[in-house]
């Protein structure tokens, strides 16, 4: 079968099913199952494609269709500079969360500096690498509950050559002290899961169904994450340090409040490319 072919017949599949973007995923798809990039495809729309390939591009169109996302079945998810191993143990990394690392670009402008950053609730590693892919003498630890999603984060900071300034720690901020033994940082980064219990039946499948539970919901207003992460910000932050965290649409005001409220001085928000305040930065003054 020619590959605009198949292109054609999977892209038809994925739109009678109601899948919003058919046709880009059939396209990676399709040259995830051939070993080729998407440009590739646009340039060869004669490739013969074998039928082994087109028995495993079966399989992941089947898979697709189930609505598990593209990124899970490929394994891989684009962030910032750099490439993400993504599994069913991470969050898929989002476009939006990038971000954080616009915000962090305003604040700290000196790209040599060692700065030392914490990464609370890393998952696939991606705030903590893509900061460091930028800060070239930085270090970062990527703290996470999970040590699944650890072992990918280690693994991602190996494949993007990383290895040796980034370290993950395994701890859950809902234990007592759990911040006492990582010491002070300059910048600690956090994108931690702000979804409400009671959004839950609104989350599209590829969500409730292949991101981790402990990376989705915090409690039944989706902010207890902050609750446990604002008192240990004084004692993870340097003099001059700072906090950026992500938070869902609509929570500026109550993020804002309860990270404040432990006596950091407020910088800014940051708003994200659909228009979406979607960050905020804090300073540690004292
Ligand atoms: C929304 S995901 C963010 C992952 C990644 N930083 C990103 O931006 O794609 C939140 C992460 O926080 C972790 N997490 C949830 N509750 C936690 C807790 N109590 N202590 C430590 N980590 C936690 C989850 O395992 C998950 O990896």
């Amino acid at each position: 079968m020619l590959v605009k072919e198949l292109l054609a017949e999977l892209t038809e599949r994925f739109e009678r099913a109601g899948l919003d973007e058919a046709r880009a995923d059939a396209r990676a798809l399709t040259a995830f199952g051939i070993s080729k990039t998407p440009v590739f495809l646009r340039m060869n729309p004669d490739f013969e494609v074998e039928p082994d390939q087109l028995k495993t591009i079966n399989s992941y169109a089947e898979r697709r269709l189930k609505r598990e996302p593209v990124s899970k079945i490929t394994q891989t998810r684009g962030f910032w500079r750099l490439d993400f191993k993504v599994t069913q143990d991470v969050l898929d990394p989002r476009p939006d969360s990038e971000t954080l690392i616009e915000e962090a670009l305003k604040i700290f402008r000196d790209k040599v500096a060692s700065l030392k950053i914490l990464d609370l609730g890393t998952g696939s590693g991606c705030l903590a690498q893509a900061l460091l892919c930028e800060y070239v003498n930085a270090r970062a630890i990527g703290l996470d509950c999970s040590a699944e999603a650890l072992a990918v984060a280690a693994e991602n900071a190996a494949s993007n050559g990383l290895k040796d300034r980034f370290t993950t720690v395994q701890a859950d901020w809902n234990a007592p002290d759990w911040e006492k033994k990582l010491g002070q940082f300059d910048l600690v980064v956090a994108n931690p899961p702000y979804i409400a219990e009671t959004e839950r039946t609104a989350l599209a499948p590829e969500v409730i169904e292949f991101d981790p539970p402990q990376a989705l919901f915090a409690g039944d207003d989706g902010l207890d994450a902050y609750r446990r992460i604002a008192p240990a910000l004084p004692r993870l932050l340097k003099k001059g340090g700072a906090f950026i965290t992500e938070f869902g649409k609509g929570q500026e005001e109550d993020v804002c409040r309860l990270i404040c409220s432990v006596g950091l001085r407020f910088g800014s928000f940051g708003v994200d490319l659909g228009g979406i305040v979607r960050c905020l930065s804090v300073f540690c003054a004292q």
